[in-house]
């Protein structure tokens, strides 16, 4: 049914920049008494509930459909970078660092969708995990099998969801039943291009799995498919840990590090994201700015996986965009309040810690920014796609103990991110419209 217009009332906060190191309040907006107004699955106003509500014409303000949630933080939907969806079955698998883990838990996880049934039936699980989280948009790693990325895309589709997803590229340095070809990569990707980039809210992302398991020949495909058509994405992984570190410098001896091998076959660019570079030269970070080449900051991943710690402060003072990713099943969760927390934890290992409102873009504008998405998602300018969560401080007694004796605004979201989880996810709204409620029956 046309409803002619929503207005969401609550404490809205998003962000029209990158905050920075220090903390610049020019670049976001935070509505104590907020309204969003919302029309055709788009933002058509935001501000003080008095004002939007000033602004609207007589039958507008008639007609509207009144959500209130007022007390609770109204942001919009998390983005979460760099996600596996098959490997929800491997979340908290014990003892062992990136290679081991890949051969022993997540190589045969993914070769159980060979099955079909398995891809769909885990697509729609994690759909489902992914809004019950508040997230909204995710770039996500399908396997091999291209009938994973038809699940993945069909399930995302029937929720209305901007997301991103590609087959994994792998034909080398992998179990055989996991294994495909330069060619054979060649035509199942150019045929899932044809079937869903660009429909509706889906786009395609090439996705060599990393430099160790594509040959040169593949990577070469996959340049080639990037540059094929216009808004294509890219995802794959980068200098996450040291073996394999080692691993790409034996197999790719004439580069000059590891970014190169994907440099040389036309891997970096817009709308390129890499997973975790954690162990980045000065080189490498320079060519990733130059290039607008963006990278994932995993960081309940590279504390379970025992990969090391990202330096976010010095990645983006290098130029680098970078968003937040859960890295499920590397990662342990697919909250992105859980993510923001681990990532400040990260960066107190390091002295640096990640000021607070750098933190929240993060999850939002920003990681809409890595992915090239901000045209589209990020923030509640107007004409942005309505997606948003409605968090709720009171869903988690500690937390709600907790903000009652925090009064700075920046106080109540630090212990949101740091001490929240999906429980303080009340409702997650697609386009405008209700795609997740807490406590409503599946
Ligand atoms: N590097 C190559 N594949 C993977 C993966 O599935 N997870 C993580 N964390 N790193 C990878
Ligand atoms: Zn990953």
């Amino acid at each position: 049914p046309h409803v002619h217009a929503t207005l969401v009332r609550g404490r809205i906060l998003h962000f029209f920049a990158d905050p920075g190191e220090d903390s610049d309040p020019a670049s976001w907006q935070y509505i104590e008494d907020g309204a969003l107004l919302i029309d055709g699955g788009v933002v058509r106003d935001c501000g003080e509930w008095d004002k939007v509500l000033a602004a609207l014409p007589q039958h507008t303000r008639h007609t509207a459909r009144l959500i209130d949630h007022r007390g609770k933080l109204i942001v919009p939907g998390f983005v979460d970078t760099h996600v596996h969806y098959p490997q929800m079955r491997v979340l908290g698998s014990y003892g062992r660092q990136l290679l081991d883990w890949l051969n022993d838990y997540t190589f045969p996880a993914e070769a159980s969708f060979a099955d079909p049934a398995v891809a769909e039936r885990t697509a729609k699980f994690f759909v489902d995990r992914l809004l019950a989280h508040g997230t909204t948009t995710a770039s996500v790693y399908a396997t091999v099998h291209a009938h994973s990325v038809d699940a993945f895309f069909s399930a995302a589709e029937a929720k209305r969801l901007r997301m991103l997803c590609g087959k994994v590229m792998m034909d080398r340095h992998c179990p055989d039943n996991l294994r495909d070809t330069a060619d054979s990569s060649a035509r199942d990707c150019s045929a899932l291009i044809e079937r869903w980039h660009g429909k509706g809210r889906l786009r395609y992302c090439v996705t060599p799995r990393f430099a160790i398991t594509s040959t040169p020949a593949q990577l070469q495909v996959a340049g080639e498919l990037y540059a094929s058509r216009p808004d294509l994405h890219v995802q794959s992984h980068l200098s996450e840990n040291l073996a394999e570190i080692a691993f790409v410098r034996e197999l790719f001896p004439d580069s000059a590090h590891y970014l190169d091998v994907y440099d040389r076959f036309g891997l970096l660019g817009p709308r390129a994201i890499y997973g975790h570079g954690i162990h980045l030269s000065d080189a490498e970070l320079a060519r990733l700015a130059a290039s607008q080449t963006t990278i994932a900051f995993c960081p309940t991943s590279n504390r379970f996986l025992g990969s090391g710690h990202f330096d976010y402060r010095r990645t983006a003072a290098a130029g680098v965009s970078v968003g937040l990713a859960s890295d499920v099943g590397g990662g342990t969760s697919l909250s992105m309040l859980r993510t923001m927390g681990a990532g400040y934890e990260v960066s107190q290992m390091l002295q640096a810690p990640t000021p607070v409102m750098r933190s929240w873009y993060g999850a939002t504008l920003g990681g809409a920014q890595a992915l090239g998405l901000e045209g589209f998602i990020g923030n509640f300018a107007i004409g942005k796609e309505a997606d948003f969560v409605v968090l709720d401080t009171q869903a988690i007694p500690e937390l709600a103990f907790r903000v009652a004796h925090a009064n700075a605004l920046t106080e109540q979201l630090f212990a949101l991110m740091v001490l929240g989880d999906e429980r303080c996810v009340a409702a997650t709204w697609v386009l405008g419209e209700p795609a997740y409620q807490a406590g409503a029956v599946a």
